[in-house]
C-alpha cells in the first residue's frame, strides 16, 4: 500500500507518517510538502533514510507537480496539507483559499484521474462554527466563522461533491484541536510553553473563557488509523476526546506544571470573530472501536517536557518571518 501524504512536513502530517512507517512494515509513504513556514523536514529526521519513505517538495495546488507524484503509483491520498492558523487567516486569506480549497480540488482531480482506492480529507471541527452548549455531529451544518475555517469548509464540500458526483471513494474527518511534539509555536499550547521557557508572558485572548476540545497526537494517529482500517467510503467521521477546556484553565495548568505563577498571564485584545466553544460528538468513531488513551493533564506534562528538551528545534522557528508575524499579531 503506497500512501501520498500531503503536508507531511508539518506537525500532524509528520507525526502520522512516523506512525505509519513504524507500525506498518508493508506501507510506503510519499510525502508531498511545499515547505512553507510551518513545514520542517527536521520533524522527520529519524525516518528520512527509510527506504519506504520518499520526500517530494511541491505544492498541492500545482497540477503538474501533483500529476508527477501520482505517477509513482499511489493507492491512497491523505490530505494533511493546509494553511491552519486562524490568526494568520485574519491577517490575509489568499494562501488559505489557494491551499485549502484549490489544493484540495487539485488532489481530488488527480485522485479521480488515477483511480485511487481512497482519498482521506483531514479537516477540523471549526467548519461547524461555535456551539454554546451542544455538540457537533457529522450531520451538523457547516457555519464557518474565520477565513481559515471557511477555506477548510470549501475544501470539505468539494470532497463531498466528488463522492456524490463521481463516486470517488472519500472520507472526511473533522478533528478537535491537536497538541503534542512538533507543533509549530504559533498555536496556543506550544506558543505558551515556549514563551514561558523564554521568560515571556502568555497572551490570553479576551476573557480566556473560550472552550476547545483537545486531542494528543498519539491518540489522533490511532484514531485516523482506525478510520483507515474500518471507515467506509463516502462517510464523515468526527475525532474528539471529550476533553473540553477553557483557555484559561489550560494556561493555569501549564503555569502550574512549569512552576510559574499568574503574573505571567497577559490578557490581550480578543481575536475578531473568536468562536466561543467547540465540542465534538465522536460516537460514530468510537463505534469503530477507538478511544483515546491519554488524559489531558498527563499528555500536557509530556508535551511540556518535549518542548523543554527540544529547544533547538523551536528556537530556530521563532526567528525571521515568525518575529514579523508575532509583532503584527500581538503588538496591535
Ligand atoms: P489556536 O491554537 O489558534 O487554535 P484554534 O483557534 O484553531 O482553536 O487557539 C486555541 C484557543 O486559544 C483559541 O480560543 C484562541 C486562544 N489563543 C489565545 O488566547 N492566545 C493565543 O496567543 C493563541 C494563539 C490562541
Amino acid at each position: 500500500m503506497k500512501f501520498l501524504i500531503t503536508g507531511g512536513a508539518g506537525f500532524m502530517g509528520s507525526n502520522f507518517i512516523r506512525y505509519l512507517i513504524n507500525n506498518y512494515p508493508e506501507f510506503q509513504v510519499v510525502n508531498l510538502d511545499k515547505l512553507t513556514y510551518a513545514g520542517n523536514l527536521e520533524n522527520l529526521k529519524d525516518i528520512e533514510n527509510n527506504p519506504r519513505y520518499e520526500f517530494v517538495k511541491g505544492d498541492i495546488a500545482d497540477e503538474k507537480m501533483v500529476d508527477k507524484v501520482m505517477k509513482k503509483g499511489i493507492d491512497q491520498i491523505i490530505n494533511f496539507a493546509a494553511e491552519t492558523h486562524v490568526d494568520r487567516s485574519i491577517l490575509g486569506a489568499k494562501s488559505f483559499i489557494m491551499t485549502d480549497v484549490f489544493g484540495t480540488y487539485t488532489l481530488l482531480e488527480a485522485a479521480r484521474k488515477y483511480g485511487v482506492k481512497r482519498y482521506i480529507q483531514v479537516s477540523t471541527d471549526e467548519v461547524f462554527g461555535s456551539t454554546e452548549d451542544g455538540e457537533f455531529t457529522e450531520e451538523t451544518a457547516f457555519e464557518p466563522n474565520s477565513p481559515y475555517s471557511a477555506s477548510k469548509a470549501g475544501g470539505d464540500h468539494m470532497v463531498r461533491a466528488y463522492w456524490k458526483t463521481f463516486g470517488l471513494p472519500t472520507i472526511v474527518t473533522h478533528s478537535c484541536n491537536f497538541y503534542g511534539p512538533y507543533q509549530y509555536p504559533e498555536k496556543l499550547i506550544p506558543l505558551f510553553i515556549t514563551n514561558l521557557v523564554e521568560g515571556r508572558k502568555v497572551p490570553v485572548y479576551g476573557d480566556g473563557l473560550n472552550i476547545r476540545e483537545w486531542i494528543y497526537v498519539p491518540d489522533y494517529c490511532q484514531a485516523l488509523d482506525t478510520i483507515i482500517q474500518k471507515g467506509e467510503d463516502g462517510e464523515v467521521y468526527n475525532i474528539g476526546t471529550g476533553e473540553r477546556k477553557t483557555n484559561i484553565e489550560i494556561t493555569r495548568l501549564v503555569l502550574e506544571i512549569m512552576g510559574l505563577d499568574e503574573a505571567m498571564i497577559e490578557y490581550v485584545k480578543d481575536r475578531p470573530g473568536h468562536d466561543r466553544r467547540y465540542a465534538v460528538n465522536s460516537e460514530k468513531l468510537r463505534r469503530l472501536g477507538w478511544e483515546p488513551e491519554h488524559s489531558f493533564e498527563q499528555a500536557l506534562k509530556e508535551t511540556i517536557e518535549w518542548y523543554r528538551e527540544h529547544q533547538d528545534w523551536w528556537k530556530k522557528l521563532k526567528s525571521g518571518e515568525y518575529l514579523k508575524y508575532y509583532k503584527q499579531q500581538y503588538n496591535r
